[in-house]
């Protein structure tokens, strides 16, 4: 859709009569905040009128999502552990779309679903028909999935990382990544064994107006876990907030609930002046 007009039409063609919910979609990178399902007709257009530019208008598709992240190069697919992502801000899924308030991978599969079946259907056919016709992807190719009991929807594919699956999956790999990088085609990456955990430290005020400038403490006393600074500066000896999504804490245990146990203990010991964090990331694994 590329105008407002076009948006009004097509919802009310396809979903006055409807009372599924209306998703709505700006065709750019929004930092998160660019989708929102709509619960109705005059919703779906209030939105559309905010974000503007171009639109993608979809019916809700439910389920469980989860993130495939695969290197690709050519028809040679090695597919990384399965991600989840919690967009929400708050916990059980509440409040406002976010870039990623924490992930855990691997993800427990429902019965009769298997990585390798995900990628038959959803991503190396893509890679195979690039290669055949003489395009050949060599990259990372993010598919955002919904599982409904064991059907897959694609909802969306990214030729990039997800963040904040990537700061599950890369502790995750035992090879040398950078190798892989550098040398693709191989057809599998080893990873270890057992799970992680990311848990993100987010500023007061995120998504909307996220506060900056706050000073962080505690950064030095994680031990046990993956710190990735996001959103945070120096300043003289100090280290402050600098975005919305400030730090992420990742962690591996043996399973789901040892990685976020590690992971919830390492966030606690950081603080600044408004952080916030949801308190369920890999309560559903
Ligand atoms: N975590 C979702 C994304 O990176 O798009």
């Amino acid at each position: 859709m590329e105008s407002l007009r076009d948006a009004e039409r097509v919802i009310a063609t396809h979903f006055a009569q409807s009372d599924a919910p209306i998703v709505v979609k700006a065709d750019r990178l929004m930092a998160g905040k660019g989708v929102q399902v709509c619960g109705t007709a005059d919703e779906a257009v209030a939105f559309a009128a905010t974000v503007g530019g171009t639109l993608v208008i979809e019916r809700c598709v439910r389920g469980v999502e989860v993130s495939l992240h695969v290197l690709v190069d050519g028809a040679v697919c090695a597919p990384l552990p399965l991600a989840r992502d919690h967009k929400r801000l708050l916990d059980g899924d509440r409040g406002p779309n976010t870039g990623g308030m924490g992930a855990i991978a691997p993800v427990r599969l429902p019965e009769g679903v298997s990585v390798d079946g995900l990628m038959d259907r959803c991503v190396r056919p893509i890679a195979v028909a690039l290669a055949s016709r003489g395009t050949p992807f060599r990259g990372v190719i993010f598919a955002g999935l919904m599982l409904d009991g064991a059907n897959p929807t694609v909802l969306e594919y990214n030729a990039r990382f997800g963040d904040p699956e990537t700061e599950v999956l890369m502790p995750l790999i035992a090879d040398d990544f950078v190798s892989h990088l550098l040398e693709p085609g191989h057809a599998a990456v080893r990873v270890h064994r057992g799970a992680a955990a990311a848990v993100v430290l987010a500023a007061r005020g995120y998504p909307a107006a996220p506060e900056t400038g706050r000073p962080i403490v505690g950064l030095d006393r994680v031990p046990d876990c993956h710190l990735f600074h996001a959103g945070t500066r120096r300043e003289g000896s100090q280290v402050v907030t600098n975005g919305g999504r400030v730090v992420v804490v990742t962690a591996r245990g043996d399973d789901v609930a040892e990685a976020r146990a590690r992971a919830y203990q390492g966030a606690l010991r950081i603080s600044f002046d408004g952080a916030q964090f949801r308190r369920d990331i890999g309560g559903v694994a």
